[in-house]
């Protein structure tokens, strides 16, 4: 789809109007979308997320045996609670070579029985976002969660769920080698900062984790089909983070 096409394709997906139309995020209208002025500020995360699951090194040479060796040992995992009440577990999908990282936060229903992240309503949304910036879950983005485990009720992974998870979500950031993470919603954000912010305050600004991948922050898709109005602004921290990517690259 042509770029300039692609914002009004995530409005109608996202069932957004009237709103003001901003360029889309390409490479030839991204470096005019955020000036060098008013380029947002790139913030060092004093917090990184600690390693505890003890996740075995594949050479990373062969990702081929790479990813099977981590996926057994995720299917395996009994290193938290959530391992109690799981029906699969979740541990991710997409471009295992894409330059974005999507993080989310836990597997719900859906997810559970099915074993792949972002398929309910919320993933739909997802869906539409991605498509909206010409990326999928079959190319150009490689989608997880913080925890790999459906959390009861979907309630929010509690924080030593999350830490002792951790060392997986390490262990794909390692293999995967993303360009960029967008952290969708407050759960993961909090996770990769180290900080508990609101995500309105978070959004808007690049951080990076553990000091060498940038992270740009937004709403959660599940969020957002309950405060419609938001989505707007989701469409800004996709040009953020196109435009981290732009600049990356040149
Ligand atoms: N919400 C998430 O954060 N992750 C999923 O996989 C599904 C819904
Ligand atoms: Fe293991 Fe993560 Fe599942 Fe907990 S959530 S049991 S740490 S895979």
């Amino acid at each position: 789809m042509p770029v300039s096409s692609r914002q009004a394709a995530y409005l109608d997906a996202l069932g957004v109007t009237r709103y003001a139309r901003r360029a889309a995020p390409s490479a030839a209208s991204t470096a005019r979308e955020v000036p060098a002025s008013q380029a947002p500020a790139v913030v060092a995360v004093p917090r990184p997320v600690a390693p505890v699951q003890d996740v075995t090194e594949t050479p990373a040479t062969d990702p081929a045996a790479a990813w099977p060796a981590l996926h057994a040992q995720i299917a395996a995992c009994t290193a938290c609670g959530l391992s109690r009440t799981r029906t699969h577990t979740v541990p991710g999908v997409g471009d295992r070579q894409a330059d974005w990282m999507v993080i989310g936060e836990a597997p719900g229903a859906e997810e559970d029985a099915r074993g792949e992240p972002f398929v309910g309503p919320a993933g739909k949304l997802l869906d539409a976002m991605l498509h909206a910036v010409g990326r999928s879950r079959r190319r150009g983005v490689y989608i997880t969660n913080i925890v790999k485990c459906r959390p009861p009720n979907n309630r929010d992974p509690a924080p030593q769920e999350a830490q002792a998870c951790a060392g997986f979500l390490q262990r794909q950031i390692a293999l995967v080698e993303p360009k960029l993470i967008l952290a969708v919603g407050k759960v993961a954000a909090h996770n990769l900062l180290g900080r508990d912010d609101p995500v309105g305050r978070l959004r808007g600004q690049v951080w990076q984790w553990q000091g060498r991948v940038p992270v740009v922050v937004t709403y959660h898709p599940a969020y957002l089909l309950r405060s419609p109005l938001e989505k707007r602004k989701v469409w800004d921290d996709l040009c953020l983070a196109q435009d981290v990517l732009e600049r990356s690259a040149g």
